[in-house]
């Protein structure tokens, strides 16, 4: 059961299949164009959209709101030493912020940065500083079906031979996004942590986390990784940080907040290019573009993530509704992560070809049948530039403490009965301009039965 009651609560919105049909095509088939007023059970994103907690309220009307040194941050602060080990501590508003920063400071023109993948957002900000950013998986991570319990590690294999390779002088940093968010939320183990610390030791590159779910990956290490099995998810947290030079985090997710992030190192240097930086676009060192009272939300955040009866339930959860996505007949990405299930468009729909986005065709009907948002991981999301994402995923995502089982039961329903049509949904094609990130803005028309499709 869920380890948590529920104090304050929010009507669901409800409409009929004919006003979802409308607002679809009103919003032209983009599911980031439809008001949340208009979504009945929201799977888009676990990021920003967590239910906080009693402690976490009542932490936020204790907010210093002093422009410099508010107390507030010094109990940000000493939460993510506590945490992280590491002493240099900067608050920013958010990830994509945080990566702004550190890759303006750490890369020059014409530099890799070498990963077990890259979000999204994570690879726009390398390019845009006019870098090259190399995701270099595992092997396993290319099996959606396999019960392999680590298909979020970098393939070491590949990263050493990029390094010994005629391109190993131009990698800048190694960066490892706990769990693979992009990858279909799969952890990363403390054996691949601690070998690509061991590479990056030998050729003196930096090693980073993208510690956005350094708690879930944690969680994950002490379930799946032979002799963890006794250790708590703080400590396994702490051996993860442990290893590396530094991390930035997307507090909206393992912050359990609705806003924030940081950059957190141990090269003081680094940090001070990074607390300028800051200080020009974001605000003062110690609020990085957060309120006292977010600060104050992220540091009770921060502790309440790494409850072991929290993170079981979690767990629990995804297994337990990728399973019963499966049953109803949607194959998913196996084994199950944590905050999300992913389930296979490629598989489900092979009449789309990726370049009609199968995953879009199963956003827009979970949505059309069932006011269910969730959001395309294939080649629309992945594949800008006329590449194509090496699946069309789906990825429905679980925020925080927010619904309880009966509401993704709702959910397995609302799969079931897209499934049943899955031979009739077609394709879409884009119309209009692809700015860099284009999934959150294009414009979509779908293909006409029968006609345009190939
Ligand atoms: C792994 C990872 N890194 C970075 C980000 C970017 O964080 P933000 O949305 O706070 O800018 C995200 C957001 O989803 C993410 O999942």
């Amino acid at each position: 059961m869920e380890p948590f009651r529920i104090k304050a609560v929010e009507p669901i919105p409800m409409r009929t299949t004919e006003e979802r049909q409308r607002i679809l095509a009103e919003a032209d088939y983009n599911i980031f164009r439809v008001h949340s007023a208009d979504v009945t059970i929201d799977l888009l994103t676990d990021s920003g959209t967590t239910a906080m907690s009693s402690k976490q309220w009542a932490a936020m009307f204790l907010g210093d709101e002093s422009y410099a040194w508010a107390s507030s941050y010094e109990r940000f602060e000493r939460a993510v030493r506590e945490l992280t080990g590491f002493p240099e501590v900067i608050p920013i508003h958010q990830g994509r912020a945080a990566e702004r920063l550190l890759f303006t400071v750490l890369l020059r023109p014409g530099q890799i940065t070498a990963a077990n993948g890259h979000f999204d957002s994570t690879r726009a900000n390398v390019e845009q500083v006019d870098c090259q950013a190399e995701d270099l998986p595992c092997p396993e991570a290319a099996e959606l079906v396999s019960e392999a319990s680590f298909k979020g590690n970098i393939d070491l294999g590949r990263l050493q031979k990029l390094l010994v390779g005629p391109d190993g002088e131009q990698v800048a940093v190694v960066i490892l996004t706990v769990t693979n968010n992009g990858g279909g939320g799969q952890p990363v183990s403390l054996e691949n942590i601690q070998g690509a610390r061991e590479i990056c030791r030998r050729y003196e590159i930096p090693l980073l986390l993208d510690a956005s779910r350094f708690a879930e990956n944690a969680y994950l290490i002490i379930t799946r990784e032979p002799g963890q099995q006794n250790r708590t998810p703080r400590e396994v947290a702490r051996a993860m940080f442990d290893l590396v030079d530094g991390c930035w985090a997307s507090l909206k997710k393992d912050g359990m907040s609705n806003t924030g992030g940081l950059i957190a190192l141990r090269d003081a240097k680094t940090a001070a290019r990074c607390r300028e930086l800051l200080t020009i676009s974001e605000g003062f060192p110690t609020y990085g573009g957060l309120a006292g009272r977010d600060l104050e939300a992220l540091a009770q955040g921060l502790q309440e993530v790494t409850d072991p009866a929290y993170l079981a339930h979690r767990a629990d959860t995804a297994a337990w509704f990728a399973g019963a996505l499966t049953k109803a007949g949607l194959p998913t990405l196996r084994p199950a992560g944590c905050h999300a299930v992913y389930a296979d468009a490629g598989q489900l729909l092979p009449h789309i070809p990726p370049e009609n986005f199968p995953g879009q065709a199963l956003v827009c009907e979970l949505y059309r049948l069932a006011g269910v948002r969730t959001t395309e991981f294939g080649t629309l999301a992945f594949g800008q530039d006329g590449g194509q994402a090496p699946n069309e995923l789906v990825r429905l995502a679980l925020p925080r403490r927010v619904y309880t089982r009966s509401h993704l039961e709702y959910v397995v329903d609302a799969v079931g009965d897209v499934v049943g049509r899955a031979r009739e949904l077609t394709g879409f094609t884009i119309t209009g301009p692809q700015p860099p990130m284009r999934h959150f803005t294009v414009k979509l028309i779908p293909l006409q039965e029968g006609r345009d499709s190939p």
